[in-house]
């Protein structure tokens, strides 16, 4: 059910110090209306370029790209229109919102699978079409609603990788300072930080903290682009 708490994630107003947002992520219409309000916006763009840059590294170890929860398919087109070398995967467990990627990536689709999986089961390894040298995520893994499955995934996708691969996550987080209450899964950097290093990880790095906001914060700002090499 959508609570009080629901607001759009590019305008909505933070509601009584809290920051949060819930989503009907397996209803088609709903998922039309959400897909074409989440539509990227320049700051959101500038989160999918720093993720492009990552991928594109001569020393990333592969050419398979896995993106968890694909959506609408935004970040999978500005990669596949960018990046001429690369097969993608896009993981969801809405075929909503497969149907709304396929017309997003359109003519792409032939680089493109889309793979059926719940990544609350640990198990989505195994769905794969092939071992992916990259990793990557936006705004998908604060919907797991906590630490725990997020601390999940990193490990999954830990063992998932090879040697010289990366995993890229843009994602919500909680900013240091603020004196709103976020949602369980928007928490701060330095946690993810020790979440990823217990996954494996060495040298988790964040790249960017967009659109920052501790004052009057909406649920569409505050989110960072964490990149850590296997
Ligand atoms: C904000 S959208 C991702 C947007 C996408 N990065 C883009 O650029 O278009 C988040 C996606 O995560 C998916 N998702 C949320 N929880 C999931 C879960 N437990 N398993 C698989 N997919 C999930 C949702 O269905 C949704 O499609």
């Amino acid at each position: 059910m959508v609570d009080r708490h629901e607001v759009d994630e590019r305008k909505g107003p933070a509601v009584s110090g809290y920051v949060g947002a819930k989503h009907e992520f397996h209803d088609a219409e709903y998922v039309r209306g959400w897909a074409e309000r989440f539509a990227p916006t320049a700051p959101r763009v500038r989160l999918f370029d720093l993720v492009l840059e990552q991928i594109s590294k001569p020393q990333v170890a592969a050419k398979h790209v896995v993106e968890l929860g694909i959506g609408p398919g935004y970040m999978a087109r500005h990669i596949l229109e960018r990046n001429r070398e690369v097969s993608y995967e896009g993981v969801d467990f809405s075929e909503a919102m497969f149907a709304i990627a396929r017309h997003t990536i359109g003519d792409l689709m032939a680089r493109v699978t889309l793979t059926t999986a719940d990544l609350f089961d640990n198990s989505w390894p195994a769905k794969l079409s092939e071992r992916p040298g990259a990793i990557i995520s936006t705004w998908a893994l604060h919907d797991l609603g906590g630490q725990q499955a997020v601390a999940d995934v990193y490990k999954r996708c830990f063992e998932a990788l090879p040697p010289g691969g990366v995993l890229v996550n843009g994602d919500f987080i909680k900013p240091d300072g603020t004196a709103f209450d976020y949602e369980a899964g928007r928490f701060s950097i330095d946690r993810h930080f020790e979440l990823l290093k217990a996954a494996g990880f060495a040298e988790p790095q964040c790249l960017a903290h967009l659109e920052p906001n501790t004052e009057n914060p909406t649920a569409g700002e505050n989110y960072a682009c964490l990149v850590a090499l296997r």
